[in-house]
């Protein structure tokens, strides 16, 4: 897993802006709150933000980044391409190699780098061979705009075909496990196979649903009121105990989100907690 590996919990940084009614001040707080517990991955993508358009969320990060009275050389910022925002909102995707170049350019050029520390390509498209695209990741290794590749949305034969071209700069899958999306299984095993990280995105089940986690789930409500804890921690650390490979990202636009997150790195489960969450039932 190379240098990923020291990593074990990365601040998924959607939720900071795309919540209604952004908060700048708060979200340079839940930002710095982060980097106070130990946080080291941050993780954003060139379309998130709260409308169309693009680079809303990284440059939120980065100015976070830039207020921190500590240092942040440590921190991986890790962003996304492969995507595009209609400026009606719509998502949409562009897997072409020219749209891959000039979307990590314009990461760039928004977060001041030299190289991007970690870019992931975001989602396959459909209308473009999964190779074509692997090979623009590639070229931006080799011109070294990029440090690090990832991929994101994968299944294991596109991670094997991404492995197979971007070699050892590939280090990171960002597929979606939680406890209500558990179909990410191979993949998580797949990644431990290969020694890459495998993060998990939504990992307490998204936006919408994370608040709920513990009512949704009624094993991860038992264990967490038996602990004293939060289901949401609860939900992380089974995540962390289930493979080393495993770097959830939670998302937060509250620091207090982002503080009790953090605790379940070291929060240990028991064995025969950890079967019982394992085999809870999961809608989806
Ligand atoms: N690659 C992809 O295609 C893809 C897709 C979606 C997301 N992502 C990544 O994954 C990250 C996380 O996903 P997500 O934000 O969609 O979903 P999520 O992490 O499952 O849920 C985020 C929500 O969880 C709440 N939360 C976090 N920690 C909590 C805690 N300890 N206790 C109670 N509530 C807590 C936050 O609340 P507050 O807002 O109140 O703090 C936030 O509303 C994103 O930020 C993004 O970086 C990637």
């Amino acid at each position: 897993m190379g240098d990923l590996d020291v990593f074990p919990i990365g601040l998924g940084a959607m939720t900071l802006t795309q919540v209604m009614g952004y908060d700048e001040q708060r979200g340079i707080r839940t930002v710095h709150a982060a980097l106070d517990a130990g946080v080291t991955l941050i993780d954003t993508a060139d379309v998130y933000g709260p409308a169309g358009g693009y680079g809303v969320n990284e440059l939120a990060v980065m100015k976070a980044l830039a207020l921190y009275p500590g240092s942040t050389d440590h921190v991986i910022v890790s962003t996304k391409g492969g995507h595009i925002r209609l400026p009606d909102n719509t998502w949409w995707i562009d897997g072409r190699p020219e749209h891959l170049r000039r979307a990590c350019e314009d990461s760039l050029r928004r977060l001041g780098f030299d190289a991007l520390p970690l870019y992931f390509h975001h989602r396959p498209d459909p209308q473009i061979p999964y190779a074509d695209s692997m090979g623009a990741m590639r070229d931006l290794y080799d011109a070294g705009l990029i440090q690090r590749a990832g991929i994101s949305n994968a299944n294991p034969e596109r991670i094997r075909l991404a492995r197979d071209i971007l070699g050892d700069a590939l280090v990171a899958v960002q597929n979606e496990f939680s406890p209500r999306f558990r179909s990410s299984e191979p993949e998580i095993e797949l990644c431990a196979e290969l020694g890459i990280a495998f993060s998990s995105w939504s990992p307490l089940g998204g936006m919408r649903e994370a608040k709920g986690l513990g009512s949704a789930h009624g094993e991860f409500h038992a264990v967490a009121e038996a602990r004293g804890v939060s289901p949401q921690r609860v939900a992380l650390a089974w995540q962390l105990q289930k493979s080393p490979v495993v770097i959830p990202i939670p998302g937060a636009s509250r620091p207090e989100s982002v503080l009790d997150s953090v605790e379940s790195v070291g929060f240990e489960l028991s064995a025969e907690e950890f079967d019982r969450l394992e085999a809870s039932p999961f809608a989806g």
